[in-house]
């Protein structure tokens, strides 16, 4: 299989079989990203990573990514400091960042605007969050913790838990999940509920996704808990904002209702969400999913350059 030199804006730009094949290449990255094993198979590539939104985890996991295997990186993560602040747009941005590099990372608050990106690359563009749409590479990253973590995807029982509304993750993975087969539940406050064209691609998809608001009856018989950040930044109202915060919080007493197996899943930066006490227990997966961005965007950065590692 090759995926050289496609675009990566929306998980459905990926089949099936490209989801599992990224999955099993992340799984042969796993060496190298512990720095165990050593590889220059990217020397000489470029990547680019334009973060005009605040990121830890996700520009930096690219970048070790890229450094680990052996390509150098460029780019700015303060889009105040760069001529965008002169007016330039974002379309001559990429142009001439892509004449600059051979794969671009790309996050902004404007939804659509890493297909835009990809519209005016020649090389490949990776969406690492565009606004409240999409954030295709955390979605692998959270497959690739359910699978290492619980072996299967089909037929699990996966909670998503919070702002369905606004959480990018949370609408890539939902399609995901119903494209390989878990039962779907969703649980938001009214007012954050899943945007309904995503339960809709899902049911397209087979799934039958429930809609639930009450947290205790919702975790009872999951395999996963998938907590999100209630997206302050994305309101437009700051009084609706105060009356869904703290909406969900995972702690000791709630999982007592749930199964004893269960994960619990989050892609930082937590907030309020989880209480700290949850952190010790073999719950507590979230840390684990946040280094597995290092193997797999190995995966993602190596199969869109069409370059094997050894
Ligand atoms: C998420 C994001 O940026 O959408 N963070 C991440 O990439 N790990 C989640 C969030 O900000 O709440």
């Amino acid at each position: 299989m090759s995926l050289k030199g496609k675009d990566l804006v929306s998980i459905r730009d990926l089949t099936k079989e490209e989801i599992f094949y990224i999955l099993e290449r992340a799984e042969d990255m796993l060496p190298y990203a512990k720095g165990e094993k050593r590889t220059t198979a990217l020397k000489g590539k470029i990547l680019a990573t334009l973060f005009f939104e605040p990121s830890t985890r996700t520009k930096l996991s690219f970048e070790t990514a890229m450094h680990r295997l052996g390509g150098d990186v460029i780019g700015f993560s303060e889009p105040t400091m760069t001529s965008i602040r002169k007016g330039e747009t974002l379309a001559d941005t990429i142009r001439v960042v892509d004449s600059y590099s051979d794969i671009i990372v790309i996050r902004h608050s404007l939804e659509g605007s890493a297909r835009l990106a990809a519209d005016f690359a020649e090389s490949p563009v990776i969406n690492a969050g565009d606004g409240a749409g999409r954030h295709p590479t955390q979605c692998l990253l959270d497959l690739f913790t359910i699978l290492k973590e619980k072996g299967r995807i089909e037929g699990l029982k996966v909670a998503l838990v919070g702002d369905l509304k606004y959480g990018r993750t949370v609408h890539s993975l939902a399609y995901a999940l119903a494209l390989l087969g878990a039962d779907l539940i969703f649980v938001s406050p009214e007012t954050l509920r899943m945007p309904k064209e995503i339960i809709r691609d899902c049911q397209d998809l087979g799934a039958e996704p429930k809609s639930l608001t009450n947290l205790e009856r919702a975790v009872r018989d999951v395999d996963v808990i998938y907590v999100t950040r209630i997206q302050k930044e994305r309101f437009p109202d700051p009084t609706e904002y105060n009356r869904v915060v703290g909406s969900y919080r995972i702690d000791s007493e709630l999982l007592q209702h749930a199964r004893d197996d269960v994960i619990v899943m989050h892609p930082l930066p937590r907030v309020n969400e989880i209480d700290p006490e949850i952190d010790g227990t073999r719950h507590a997966v979230y840390f684990k999913q946040a280094f597995y961005g290092i193997p797999v965007r190995m995966a993602i950065l190596s199969s869109l350059l069409g370059v094997s590692v050894e």
